[in-house]
């Protein structure tokens, strides 16, 4: 039994400078404290933040959430155990009562729903990572660096959002960060050389921001040319988080890319061409957010990870419609796109049934709060996307390394498909 004697939420600020909430939990046995991460690129059928509006931090305050946690949930979960994290979730989602968490909020229910975790860990006195997988958490996550961003993560030109390098070819996790380190800097030579300077600012996840660019190739390009520099061609692969829904025109259903329109089918073959030129071994939603039948297209035409995240907002019932549709082979994981942990769970348990692999994301808002990175390794998710440069994304490979090195049992996937190695 670990009682819950209090739960209390509180306002503080990402790295974006904008409210979020940070949630403690408290039981007759260990305190958990959960930061809520908030998303820029957001999928439109994730749960929803709730928001204050007014002038006040220019509507973004989080006090209206603040006091669903301190006066409404705080009260009807104390005095439960913090042990039965599904128990706590269904009775979140009942006080909730909305389908989108709306009524509460997203943001109130994920750092409740974080913060009994963190606490149950707590008061088992084991790391959050064994708390969550037990006896059989042992696989170090391959992380995928948005080495250059665009979309909605940038000031530029591309319209890609995330072009990512991932190192697969290496024995641990302190190899692919240090290989990828070095990748990150030859790149910036690079990108100096070619662009200018300005070229090295950094967008919201950390990754450069070379605003001339326009073209998802150059990118590409550049960076196997970063890789080959290195001569690292046998330790990586690139990919890219497309976040097509963010340039798709749901009247003239095209797709605005690189100044012209592309037809659903036209994209597609820019895929083929895109994924034959340069190694490319995963695509995060390649289409609009709402072309099941465009995934499972793609999903079957080529020979690479395609990953849902705005297509299944890690909910468990659009995963399933989307796994007997044969849309995607993998899915993004962001606990507060869904609201609580063990919903995050079902959708992580779920695809892995299915032969999806999960890749466990951060949010371009985040906090230097780790639980992220625990969750990627309690649940062998095998991959996880917690961005590049700045304190909120090093502090995840700062845990990761740790685990690693405390673990003599941890290991590095062989690739993206198998947690085993
Ligand atoms: P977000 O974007 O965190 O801003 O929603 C990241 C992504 O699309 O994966
Ligand atoms: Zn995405």
């Amino acid at each position: 039994m670990a009682k819950i004697t209090g739960i209390s939420a509180e306002e503080i600020v990402d790295c974006r400078l904008e409210p979020t909430l940070r949630v403690t939990v408290e039981t007759e046995s260990g305190t958990g404290r959960a930061d809520v991460p908030c998303g820029r690129s957001r999928g439109e059928n994730e749960a929803v933040d709730l928001r204050d509006g007014g002038e006040r931090y220019a509507g973004l305050g989080v006090r209206d959430a603040v006091s669903n946690v301190n006066d409404t949930i705080a009260p009807a979960l104390v005095g439960q155990n913090a042990l039965h994290q599904r128990t706590i979730d269904e009775e979140l989602r009942s006080l909730d009562g909305t389908e989108d968490k709306s009524r509460l909020g997203g943001n109130a229910l994920t750092g409740v729903s974080l913060g009994v975790l963190k606490a149950a860990a707590a008061s088992r006195n084991v790391p959050l990572y064994q708390y969550i997988g037990g006896v059989n958490a042992h696989a170090l996550p391959i992380p995928f660096f948005d080495l250059i961003e665009g979309g909605e993560l940038a000031a530029g030109n591309l319209a890609f959002q995330e072009h990512q390098v991932v190192p697969v070819g290496v024995d641990s996790f302190a190899e692919a960060v240090r290989t990828s380190a070095e990748v990150y800097y030859e790149l910036g030579r690079l990108l100096k050389e070619e662009y200018g300077e300005s070229a090295l600012n950094v967008g919201y996840e950390g990754g450069y921001t070379p605003t001339e660019m326009s073209d998802p190739r150059d990118a590409f390009e550049i960076e196997l040319r970063a890789i080959e520099e290195l001569g690292y061609e046998d330790e990586f692969v690139l990919a890219a988080d497309v976040a097509a829904s963010h340039f798709y025109d749901p009247t003239e259903e095209t797709y605005s890319l690189m100044g012209e329109r592309f037809s659903r089918g036209e994209l597609i073959d820019f895929y083929d061409e895109l994924t034959s030129t340069y190694p490319i071994a995963s695509l995060e939603d390649p289409l609009h957010e709402e072309d099941f039948g465009g995934f499972r297209a793609l999903t079957e035409e080529l020979d690479v990870q395609i990953i849902g995240d705005d297509l299944f907002v890690s909910n468990p019932s659009r995963l399933r419609e989307g796994i007997d549709d044969g849309a995607a082979n993998a899915l993004l994981l962001k606990v507060n796109q869904v609201g609580t942990v063990s919903e995050a769970i079902d959708a992580a348990s779920i695809a892995h049934r299915n032969g999806y692999a999960v890749q466990v994301s951060e949010r371009s808002g985040q906090t230097a709060d780790t639980w992220l990175a625990d969750l990627a390794f309690g649940l062998n998710a095998g991959q996880i996307k917690t961005g590049v440069t700045r304190s909120e994304r090093t502090e995840q490979y700062n845990r990761l390394f740790a685990i690693e090195r405390e673990l003599d049992a941890a290991a590095y996937p062989k690739n993206l498909a198998s947690v085993f190695a």
